[in-house]
């Protein structure tokens, strides 16, 4: 990627809580940030995520998705004109098109409540407890036309704990994607 100067220009996508927007929002805002947050999309216009642009006065989109042409359509006119550099997804419930991927160009990164390529999809907490694993944890990846799969470009683990259900593994692996969603960022932007 591209190092200039100037702070490269990232749209969150979201459909609904938006805890990892708004860590994100926080570290755009601190000195040694290399990015800044110019666009969030959400397909819901509930999502409770959109808050956090308002708060932060950054510009916000709501896209249905009941057409997903058309919404990949606005959606990649809306990057154009903000000029985005990357797009992070966080709790974006939907599925880019190849089409979609290969006509932004650019990266698009995810993060997902996992040790990737382990339990891709929903319910990963109670998948990884049901089946006794020793660690979870938190992954961001390169988005591929492929559901959770990708390049990894940071993971962090944690033990689960015998006293652990799927609600206090969410809690502990949601801290963890809070701390490394910027730290993947960085990465991307100064190795890549
Ligand atoms: C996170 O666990 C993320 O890893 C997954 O969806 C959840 C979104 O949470 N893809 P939030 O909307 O960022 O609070």
């Amino acid at each position: 990627m591209e190092k200039s100067l100037g702070k490269k220009k990232i749209a969150v996508f979201i459909s609904g809580r938006g805890t990892n927007l708004k860590s994100l929002i926080k570290y755009s805002k601190t000195k040694k940030s290399l990015f800044k947050i110019v666009l969030v999309i959400s397909n819901k216009s509930n999502a409770k995520g959109l808050g956090y642009a308002s708060k932060s006065k950054i510009k916000k989109f709501i896209i249905r998705y009941s057409n997903k042409k058309k919404f990949e359509k606005e959606t990649l006119k809306l990057l154009n004109e903000y000029k985005v550099d990357l797009i992070c997804l966080a709790g974006f419930m939907k599925i880019l098109s190849k089409n979609f991927i290969k006509k932004f160009s650019k990266p698009i990164l995810n993060i997902h409540p996992s040790l990737l390529p382990k339990y891709k999809g929903l319910d990963t907490h109670y998948r990884a407890i049901k089946n006794k694993d020793k660690y979870s944890g938190a992954t961001v990846h390169i988005v591929s036309e492929k559901m959770d799969s990708g390049k990894i470009i940071l993971q962090e683990k944690i033990k689960i704990l015998k006293s652990d259900t799927d609600k206090t593994l969410e809690k502990k692996v949601l801290k963890i994607e809070h701390r490394i969603y910027s730290k993947a960022i960085i990465k991307l932007l100064t190795t890549y």
